[in-house]
């Protein structure tokens, strides 16, 4: 039976600092940002948004569109999860109002965690192929100001409906994992800021990226050119230009002059160049800038994806698209989206980086800003307080 994305549905923050800012403050030439690493600008979530509002507000669309008592699996992948003990899912679960009969659950392995959520929603759905399962990414990417990762910082979330017979993507049962024990990106449970080997983490990235490879042209026999498409992981889009090459190098091809490798990647690095990373999201985000803005038609031809986690855990896959698929997009919503955000100044975001909810245990409400279809409108002592925004 052929499993898969049905839906795929993108929310970001409405504010963003531009990184030619950024540089400017920090000393830096712009074009190392840009050129660089391959980044425009980077997405902040305002006081009253976190991965529970994101991730709300990118699933209403879906819940749009079908019957939610068809959901019994909610799937939540983050490493910013807003309680030690409560799956964020839990409050997701009720904001969509979703049935009662339904596992919800958070799942953690840094920016793997949604491809953990998928592999175990697609074996779920086979399973159960008259239900959906609901799969869901969000992160919140912060890194000390001033440091390294600084301009790779970013927030977004990724909503997918798994269904038998998908509209979208059907995705094939090869694929190609990798997992070690290192220490390349990391956030104790004291800090509110990742702690990253950034270098060390992009070779690790890159040589599981190789491995996990291997496996699937193992398992598939398919090459490089079977496949159309490669959607990566991307902690800032200028990595999967260089993952891609070392595939071609892997493969023992000549590298691709620049329009082929723009052609083969460049539509799925549309948003997150714009967003920065989303962590869990990363991954998912650039399939939908891909689906959303490739100018072939893509039916019936398959792309990759590669999925990282630092820790760390890899995998490598594939889908197929499906005829139709773009009737199916949010297309018109996502763009929407990103053209509208409002841009910070410089203090702005250092003093939204620099605030955290209160937790003396008293009774707290915030003011409003712009989110998503959902907010954080309170802290009551220590219960979440959350709201729809319409
Ligand atoms: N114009 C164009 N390019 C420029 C430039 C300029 N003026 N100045 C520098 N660059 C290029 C560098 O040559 C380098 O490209 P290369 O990698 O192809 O050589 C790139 O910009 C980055 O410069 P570098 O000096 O290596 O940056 P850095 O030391 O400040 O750190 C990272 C870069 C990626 C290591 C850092 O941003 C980081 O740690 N990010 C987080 C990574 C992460 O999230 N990992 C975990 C999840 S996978």
């Amino acid at each position: 039976m052929n499993v898969g994305i049905d839906l795929i549905s993108f929310q970001t923050s409405q504010y963003f600092l531009d990184l030619a800012t950024l540089a400017q403050v920090r000393g830096v030439e712009a074009e190392k940002y840009r050129a660089g690493l391959g980044q425009e600008r980077m997405a902040v979530p305002p006081p009253d948004e976190d991965i529970v509002t994101l991730a709300a507000s990118a699933a209403k669309p879906i819940m749009e569109k079908i019957n939610s008592n068809d959901i019994e699996l909610l799937l939540f992948g983050t490493e910013s999860g807003v309680d030690q003990s409560k799956a964020a899912a839990l409050f997701v679960h009720g904001l969509l109002n979703l049935s009662k009969r339904c596992r919800a659950v958070e799942i953690k392995e840094a920016c793997y965690a949604a491809t953990a959520g998928l592999q175990l929603a697609l074996a779920w759905v086979q399973q159960h192929p008259d239900k959906k399962a609901l799969v869901l990414g969000a992160d919140i990417a912060r890194y000390d100001l001033g440091s390294p990762g600084e301009p790779t910082q970013g927030c977004g979330a990724i909503a997918l409906l798994i269904s038998a017979n998908p509209r979208l993507l059907v995705l094939d049962p090869e694929t190609g994992f990798h997992a070690e024990n290192v220490m390349d990106f990391w956030r104790p449970n004291y800090r509110t800021e990742a702690l990253v080997d950034g270098k060390y983490s992009t070779l690790v990235y890159l040589s599981t990226l190789v491995d996990s490879w291997r496996q699937y042209r193992v398992a598939t026999g398919r090459k490089l050119g079977d496949l159309a498409r490669s959607c990566f992981h991307l902690p800032f889009t200028r990595l999967a230009e260089k993952a891609y090459v070392r595939l071609c190098r892997e493969e023992k091809i000549p590298e691709p002059p620049p329009d082929e490798i723009q052609r083969k990647i460049g539509p799925s690095l549309l948003y997150n160049r714009q967003t920065g990373n989303t962590y869990a999201a990363s991954l998912y985000e650039s399939v939908a800038a891909l689906l959303d803005n490739d100018p072939e038609d893509l039916s019936g031809q398959r792309i990759s994806l590669f999925s990282y986690g630092s820790g760390c855990m890899a995998e490598f896959f594939s889908g197929v698209v499906q005829p139709g698929y773009r009737e199916h997009l949010f297309a018109e919503r996502h763009r929407r989206m990103l053209a509208e955000r409002t841009e910070l100044t410089y203090r702005q975001y250092e003093d939204v980086f620099r605030y955290h909810v209160p937790a003396d245990g008293g009774d707290h409400v915030f003011a409003p800003y712009r989110t998503g279809l959902y907010r954080l409108q309170g802290i009551k002592q220590h219960v979440r307080l959350y709201a729809a925004t319409t």
